[in-house]
């Protein structure tokens, strides 16, 4: 990063360049989630949930991007192994060992509901400080609410479509 931009950082860089790393493993980890988990996934709805899996997988592959730059400008050092990705991640990986569709829903939601708290947590800690970072954490933030709303949305109709099999075998 160019001097006025240290001058003008206003954050601890250090600690921030700390978030955003776990932020890019946790990204990661998310994005590996969701790909496998589409993939072996079984279960009501599977056709068409499958898709939507694989475009949030791809959704937090851009915002990995997006963090990687923002470290890079800080002068930080990215994390350079997968090996990383578990010690820095305070979002746990959720291996999908049952592929039902559900389950694998329910995991993929502890992630978002995880990143959710990272990103306001990087938002906060750069509010009226850095507002380049805190630009960069609203707008993932902004996409995190939306994967935790269309995968609530899942589950409330996959919920509903049993409870209308119930109904009709009564
Ligand atoms: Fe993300
Ligand atoms: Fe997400």
């Amino acid at each position: 990063m160019g001097q006025k931009g240290v001058d003008i950082l206003g954050v601890d860089g250090k600690k921030l360049v700390q978030m955003l790393n776990a932020a890019l493993s946790e990204e990661w980890l998310a994005y590996y989630q969701y790909w496998i988990g589409a993939r072996i996934m079984e279960g009501p709805m599977r056709s068409e949930i499958e898709p939507e899996l694989l475009i949030h997988a791809d959704q937090e592959l851009a915002h990995a991007v997006l963090v990687i730059g923002r470290i890079i400008q800080l002068n930080g050092i990215p994390v350079l192994t997968p090996a990383e990705w578990m010690k820095l991640a305070s979002c746990e990986y959720a291996v999908p060992s049952d592929p039902y569709v559900e389950i694998i829903l329910n995991q993929n939601l502890e992630g978002e509901r995880c990143a959710i708290k990272r990103y306001k947590e990087i938002a906060d800690f750069t509010n009226g400080k850095d507002h380049t970072t805190h630009q960069i954490a609203t707008q993932i933030l902004n996409e995190e609410l939306e994967h935790e709303q269309d995968i609530e949305d899942w589950i409330t109709d996959i919920e509903r479509m049993k409870e209308d099999i119930k109904k009709i075998r009564l």
